[in-house]
């Protein structure tokens, strides 16, 4: 069942565990990710980037597409539909569709309008019992067309974010979007500590796919507990697809059908999200 994410993620991060955030493009991946956390009985959250959003048709369709497919297959462990890395008109608009949960990325504006807008965002979605994450320093790297430079957070800036009473966090600690290049020196412990020292609310760990499981590990015991994965599935449904055609299976028989077409990679992207819930210690569902 649909659940906002406020109480979901705090009881995470106390809990030293985390709740992992994968991005959703289509029917496929939706059910794939569902059936995934279904299957391992624990909460799961759901995102859209604006540019999937605007691909699959818009806020009001992923969030129905989303509340429909749980309903058809029976999920019955929590799910967070939200909104990633969201410029504040998206914001907007995820709220007024019905999303249980926004990202305000504000992250290339100057400070001073991320805190405004972040504040604006808050008492929005808050009279509606919607969860709001913002953002601090920047994450390397693009995804769907947001690019970041990788500052490393701030805390005072963390601080102030934290003050406006959002959610959780997302911070920029060394983590990168998409595949990490092979001189990357890591995450950055020494400020994800501080960061972890002075912020109350769950610290979110954006590109997430990629970091070795003993990095994700150690920063879900110091207090993250929202794990963004998105390219690792990609990478996963694209070669499953590729290994379906090169190996001439949509050539035999009735192999073009696009519905086993696509099978291979919707199972693949399923098996990547279970190997990743694997690593967060996920509380089961009781
Ligand atoms: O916002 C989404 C995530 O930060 C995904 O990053 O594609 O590197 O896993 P990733
Ligand atoms: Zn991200």
């Amino acid at each position: 069942s649909l659940v906002h994410g406020t109480e979901l993620f705090a009881a995470a991060r106390k809990g030293h565990y985390a709740i992992g955030a994968f991005n959703t493009n289509n029917l496929e991946w939706t059910r794939a990710i569902l059936g995934a956390a279904q299957e391992l009985n624990v909460p799961v959250l759901i995102q859209t980037s604006m540019g999937a959003a605007k691909y699959m048709g818009g806020y009001e369709l992923c969030q129905q597409l989303v509340e429909a497919t749980i309903k058809s297959m029976n999920i019955t462990v929590p799910v967070v539909m939200h909104l990633d890395h969201g410029n504040y008109e998206a914001a907007k608009a995820a709220i007024a569709a019905g999303y249980n949960s926004v990202m305000f990325d504000g992250h290339d504006l100057p400070f001073a309008e991320n805190l405004e807008k972040t504040k604006e965002i808050v008492a929005l979605a808050h009279a509606k019992g919607i969860s709001v994450e913002a953002e601090v320093g920047s994450i390397g790297g693009e995804e769907d067309g947001v690019v970041g430079e990788g500052e490393l957070a701030d805390v005072e800036e963390a601080k102030q974010l934290a003050a406006t009473g959002i959610d959780f966090l997302a911070a920029g600690i060394g983590n990168i979007h998409g595949q990490y290049p092979a001189n990357w020196k890591g995450l950055h412990f020494d400020r994800l500590q501080e960061l972890a020292n002075v912020i109350e609310q769950p610290l979110v760990l954006h590109g997430g796919s990629g970091i070795p499981q003993a990095q994700v590990e150690k920063a879900i015991s110091m207090g993250v507990a929202k794990l963004n994965i998105n390219t690792e599935c990609q990478l996963a449904f694209a070669k499953a697809t590729r290994e379906y055609i090169e190996a001439g299976k949509d050539q035999e028989g009735k192999g073009f059908d696009p519905r086993k077409l696509l099978a291979p990679g919707t199972k693949a992207i399923e098996d990547t999200v279970k190997e990743i819930i694997g690593w967060m210690g996920t509380k089961p569902v009781k």
